[in-house]
């Protein structure tokens, strides 16, 4: 949620922080800003533009920044519209000092009117300008010391970096919003996250909550609030940049929708035992210490989770259920020492989930990350992690990252059923077996593309749908409904097959289509009935079935055949046309379907 870059050292500072911001867009793009240090006691430069970074692109282009240390800042707003006063950076009035922000600083009203009342000049209806002028008012020539005196003042979240023309320094600070530094020769970064550093370097160094960092000429200095010296790990980064780049599709989504079959196989390598009956995962967790299993995540990662307890706990025979993590955190849940929750995320820095799992930890609860993201936060705080190895996701409307969590919760699932002696030698390899077969099936699932464009236009010209599943495919609904929700606009509603004869069969009409998952073979009678009840109500149903299925059309208006997998296994086969409806909509809508309206893809304000 807000995209922060800077950059000292001797490139051309504000070239390196706008590829760097083109590439963290995707926490933000309402609009965005540059400021530029020319010299040392030089006024700083800056330039801001609502709407997205091309627009401040085009306005570089006409009025080029030239210096040697930049701040750069992409934004979704909290406090105040988009436009170019709100946008960061935010300069002094003598242009020697410039902020750039993420977060929200919650106390920012009576801040403000203090300082108002002391000859402060507001511009901006941001939270953040009051950063600024805490700053101006304690600087006495040392960047760094004015900054903790700022932030003693301040309470709420902040990513914060600020240059004063007469430092010849960046300085910065962090609480609860991520901040990455770069290491170069000669040069450094920082940034909200290591994928706007890809093309520039892989030696990196996460900071944690209270440290204040100074990027100078003579190298990296990493105190705390207090001004005592702290010491964090260098990093290397292993991904690299050409993962981050489109490779010549029209979109990141459609790019990270194809690389699904190889997000799978890189999820499952190393993870399966030899004699193919168990997963290798390298927990410490005791599956006998565990009586009940807590999923918690946000968005498309719930999603995820819902598959996974609903596998924990069929597989393990221990309780398992998925909660939201912005209401656990606040829902007084029966947590102790003998439940294990699993943050399920992506970024690993989702304010929500990481709230919600340190709430667990605070009650004594184990702890396990399933997490793409190395360094983030939520790394940090839990017992164990298991890397989802997806590389960096650009799209916002998330699509790999899913389907690794899927992968990973699966082996999860299998370690625990193997581990708590319920889960049989046969049907244990039966799942692996199916697990790494799957990169085939989806590279099939994947083939449907061109059938999908055809029906793409009754969801685009749709008034709502309606996405049906049953069993482990509820949550596979969900997910089909989120993505069509998030990047085409179109209203989609998720539920329970069964439920539908409960309430939402009264909004059927034509263009109210239908997309019904139908792989489940125990329960096929059931489903198709639930699909006759649709028909007769003149419902246009889309139905998602296993290959080799003659008697579905019968059933539905649409059918899109998917391969036929073990239906534990289904959710991740089954996902892929949901995923490709959604895209294929919202092109043909002609939405923006990597930077989807209001949305951000790592939220980490509340
Ligand atoms: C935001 C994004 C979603 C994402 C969710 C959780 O809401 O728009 O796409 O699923 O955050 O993100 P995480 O990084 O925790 O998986």
């Amino acid at each position: 949620m807000c995209g922060i870059v800077a950059y000292l050292g001797g490139r051309p500072a504000a070239s390196v922080v706008m590829e760097g911001l083109r590439r963290v867009a995707y926490r933000g793009y309402d609009s965005a800003g540059v400021a530029v240090a020319s010299e040392a006691g030089a006024p700083l430069e800056w330039l801001k533009r609502a709407g997205k970074i091309s627009v401040l692109e085009e306005a570089l282009e006409r009025t080029p920044l030239a210096g040697y240390l930049a701040l750069g800042h992409t934004r979704w707003a909290t406090h105040g519209r988009p436009d170019d006063v709100n946008a960061h950076p935010h300069v002094s009035e003598d242009g020697r000092l410039a902020l750039v922000h993420n977060g929200i600083i919650e106390n920012y009203l009576p801040l403000r009117e203090r300082l108002r009342a002391s000859g402060h000049h507001f511009r901006s209806q941001t939270d953040s300008e009051v950063v600024l002028h805490l700053i101006e008012e304690a600087f006495q020539g040392d960047l760094a010391a004015a900054l903790r005196a700022a932030l003693a003042q301040v309470r709420g979240s902040y990513a914060v970096v600020v240059a004063h023309t007469d430092s010849a320094e960046v300085v910065a600070a962090r609480h609860t919003s991520p901040l990455v530094v770069g290491h170069g020769d000669g040069e450094q970064w920082l940034a909200s996250d290591v994928t706007a550093l890809l093309p520039f370097t892989r030696h990196v160094t996460h900071l944690q909550d209270g440290d204040v960092v100074v990027l100078g000429r003579g190298g990296v200095r990493l105190t705390d609030l207090q001004g005592r010296e702290v010491e964090r790990p260098r990093e290397l980064v292993d991904w690299d940049a050409e993962t981050a780049e489109k490779d010549g599709y029209e979109h990141f989504m459609l790019k990270e929708i194809a690389e699904q079959p190889s997000v799978v196989r890189r999820a499952l390598a190393g993870r399966i035992t030899d004699d193919a009956s168990d997963a290798e995962l390298g927990l410490s967790l005791e599956p006998h210490a565990i009586d009940r299993v807590i999923v918690t995540a946000a968005g498309t990662a719930s999603y995820a989770g819902g598959v996974g307890a609903a596998l924990i706990e069929s597989l393990a025979r221990v309780p398992a259920s998925v909660e939201v993590a912005s209401e656990m955190r606040y829902r007084d849940p029966v947590i102790d020492a003998r439940t294990l929750v699993i943050a399920v995320s992506q970024s690993g820095e989702t304010v929500d989930t990481l709230a919600a799992t340190r709430e667990a930890r605070r009650r004594g609860a184990r702890t396990l990350a399933v997490l793409n993201v190395k360094g983030s936060t939520l790394s940090r705080e839990v017992d164990d992690v298991l890397y989802l190895r997806a590389g960096p996701e650009v799209g916002v409307a998330s699509t790999k990252a899913y389907m690794a969590m899927l992968t990973v919760l699966t082996l999860l699932a299998i370690r625990m059923g193997r581990a708590t002696g319920s889960l049989d030698d046969t049907l244990a390899k039966r799942l692996l077996d199916g697990l790494v077969a799957l990169p085939q099936a989806l590279e099939s699932a994947l083939a449907s593309r061109e059938r999908i464009r055809d029906l793409a236009p009754h969801l685009a010209g749709a008034r709502s749908a309606l996405y049906l599943g049953r069993g482990v495919n509820v949550s596979t609904a969900f997910e089909g409904a989120l993505k069509l929700k998030e990047i085409s606009y179109v209203h989609a509603e998720a539920y329970p097959m069964g439920e539908m004869k409960h309430g939402p069969i009264a909004l059927i009409e034509p263009d109210v289509p239908v997309v019904a998952i139908a792989t489940d073979a125990e329960r096929y009678d059931k489903t198709t009935s639930s699909l006759q009840e649709l028909r007769a109500r003149d419902g246009f149903v889309i139905a998602i079935a296993s290959e080799g299925d003659d008697e579905i059309e019968a059933h539905a208006s649409e059918v899109v055949f998917v391969p036929r997998v073990d239906e534990l296994l289904s959710p991740m086969v089954n996902v892929v046309p949901l995923q490709l409806l959604a895209y294929e909509s919202a092109v043909a809508l002609g939405r923006d379907v990597d930077q989807p309206r209001n949305l951000a893809k790592s939220v980490t304000v509340e």
